[in-house]
């Protein structure tokens, strides 16, 4: 990409000249696809409807977040609430790619229905480069099944358009600022929600244990950065690990879960390193999520492990 500008001139004149029809747009809040909206917006008009799904394993005040978003960004949209459906989707799934085809297919069949319901016959995702290099598009191996490429299910009748397909995470990040995008800094969120941070089965009481470890993350560490006690990480979440372990409460040993704490630092998500909070943030992390999970989450780990050889979610 040359600059933001010309690229979105561009991105216009293909969008109208590759859906003849009408279009609804996958939009998650992330910046990736909130920019596909808009380009897929200026391009098309009427003709096109952003669609926001409450899948049920988003991050605490997400929904209320997102739509505050779309419309200070100037996006007409619609919510649809779907958490039922995608938590009986995962029902009984641990692996990790399963749980993305499962949310992929569960995405698309709802994307389906909401075309044919709008006369739609494209379907826009905000997909990017490593989306679709780290599934297999230019890699040998499949390193990871990304929900919004390696889920699409053969012979869906909606044609997807990926308007940002050749763009990186920090040419998306300039192309957000030149749509007038706020708050095109927050940090990125994975498609497949909460599902990929709750190692092991998914049900609705593990999915609120890694949404409140999540959100006290996220408060600890925004805290800490606008204190200056430790400059702004790429990313930062928690995992509700798959195994059991023991802890006290009063005179009583628990057997409960555990937490994983993953702070990293990186440009465009393809290389990431561990960063190093200052301890006392940590601590104060690990704190408020055994005090706000008592009983249900007895430890917390720190993660201290660059990408690669790991990746920077879990799953
Ligand atoms: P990994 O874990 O592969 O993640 O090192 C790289 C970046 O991508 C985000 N991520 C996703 N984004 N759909 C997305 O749109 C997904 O399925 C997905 N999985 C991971 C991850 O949070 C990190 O920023």
């Amino acid at each position: 990409m040359n600059d933001p500008a010309s690229f979105a001139r561009q991105a216009v004149e293909r969008l109208r000249a590759e859906v003849p029809g009408r279009a609804i747009i996958a939009a998650s809040g992330g910046i990736d696809s909130t920019a596909a909206a808009l380009l897929t917006e200026k391009a098309l008009g009427d003709r096109a409807r952003a669609v926001f799904v409450d899948t049920g394993l988003l991050r605490q005040g997400e929904v209320d977040r997102v739509g505050e978003l779309f419309r200070s960004s100037g996006l007409r949209y619609d919510v649809v609430a779907a958490s039922d459906r995608f938590l009986g989707a995962l029902a009984g799934v641990t692996d990790p790619e399963e749980k993305r085809r499962r949310v992929g297919t569960e995405f698309i069949r709802l994307f389906e229905e909401e075309a044919g319901r709008f006369g739609a016959d494209r379907l826009v995702q905000g997909t990017i480069a490593p989306d679709w290099i780290e599934s297999g598009g230019e890699l040998r191996s499949t390193i990871k099944t990304h929900h919004n490429v390696g889920g699409v299910p053969k012979g869906t009748r909606l044609v997807l358009v990926e308007p940002l397909r050749d763009l990186y995470k920090d040419e998306v990040r300039a192309l957000a600022h030149h749509l007038g995008i706020p708050e095109p800094n927050r940090q990125p969120f994975p498609g497949p929600g909460l599902a990929v941070r709750v190692d092991g089965p998914v049900t609705a009481e593990r999915v609120r244990r890694a949404r409140v470890a999540n959100a006290i993350v996220e408060e600890e560490v925004e805290r800490a950065v606008e204190a200056k006690e430790m400059p702004r990480p790429w990313q930062y979440f928690a995992v509700l690990l798959g195994t059991r372990t023991v802890g006290v409460t009063g005179d009583n040993r628990v057997l409960g879960e555990a937490v994983s704490v993953r702070i990293v630092d990186s440009v465009d998500a393809m290389t990431a390193t561990a960063a190093s909070p200052p301890r006392a943030v940590l601590g104060k992390i690990a704190e408020r999520i055994t005090r706000d999970l008592a009983g249900e989450v007895v430890r917390v780990l720190y993660d201290i492990t660059d990408k690669p050889p790991a990746t920077i979610e879990w799953e």
